[in-house]
């Protein structure tokens, strides 16, 4: 049994899509998480910036003596994974090893779509995941750069968003897929106006959940669940707390209200 608290990062405020996830199934888990909103966005930073960025945020996290660290970002857990876990004396999860997994169990005609951030499609990790586990699957890989402000705008189902999807989402309905991947935590926030263009005989899986169950089983083969607990749950940011309660509370709800702090990671 370990009751220290499972550190949670991301870019900004989209791995609180995870963290929501994470907390539903784990309620008596301490959690930290760590959002990067002053240096938003990572998805169209070179693979350097973006894991020298991400190790000031694992740093944080892991001064504060959590038990697991949680990549809940996609485009972080595309290009920067590796050097996380060098660093890191816990276990670290990231998020696309497991929705890789996920999708390659749900397809039934072994293709599968994949949308995300450039970073996360120009580093090809998807594929590389979808591949490892079976060669035969067709992969059609889109990146998506718009959804990003138009989720944190809150304009979920905007005519503009639905401009943009359709745009977005032509290559991969021309591609017959049955799965897609909702390569980045933001894009949940969009399912219903994807959903719409792409219509019922698409299955659309994001990290939420397949991260979430990786994280049980760590924490069972570590022995570090918290059990019976009350748990702890801090939100910090490196900027704007009060523009991230704008957002993020319209889908995480009212529980983070005057609880996210701004600190300064230098
Ligand atoms: N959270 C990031 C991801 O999942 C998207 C935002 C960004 O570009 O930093 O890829």
């Amino acid at each position: 049994m370990n009751r220290s608290p499972i550190g949670i990062f991301d870019s900004g405020i989209g791995g609180l899509t995870v963290t929501k996830e994470i907390v539903r199934q784990l309620p008596y888990e301490s959690i930290i998480y760590l959002g990067d909103t002053a240096r938003v966005p990572y998805g169209t930073r070179s693979k350097e910036v973006v894991a020298s960025f991400a190790k000031d945020l694992a740093n944080f996290l892991l001064k504060r003596n959590v038990k697991a660290l949680v990549v809940a970002c996609n485009t972080i857990s595309s290009v920067a994974l590796e050097e996380i876990e060098k660093m890191s004396p816990v276990p670290v999860i990231g998020v696309v090893k497991p929705l890789a997994k996920k999708a390659v169990n749900q397809t039934r005609n072994k293709k599968i779509g994949v949308i995300g951030t450039n970073g996360t499609i120009n580093s090809g990790a998807y594929e590389k995941e979808i591949k490892n586990i079976d060669p035969e699957i067709e992969i059609i890989s889109v990146g998506c750069p718009l959804f990003v402000p138009l989720a944190e705008e809150g304009l979920y189902s905007h005519k503009a968003t639905k401009l943009i999807a359709e745009d977005y989402l032509h290559n991969i309905i021309l591609a017959g897929v049955d799965t897609l991947i909702l390569g980045c935590t933001h894009y949940p926030l969009l399912k219903d106006a994807i959903a719409q263009i792409l219509g019922s005989g698409v299955a659309l899986i994001d990290s939420a959940e397949p991260t979430t169950e990786e994280l049980k089983k760590i924490l069972a083969e570590n022995d570090l669940f918290a059990e019976k607990n009350v748990p702890t749950r801090e939100f910090f940011v490196t900027d704007a707390p009060e523009r991230v309660y704008q957002v993020a509370g319209r889908f995480f709800g009212s529980e983070i209200k005057d609880k996210i702090k701004k600190i300064s990671l230098t």
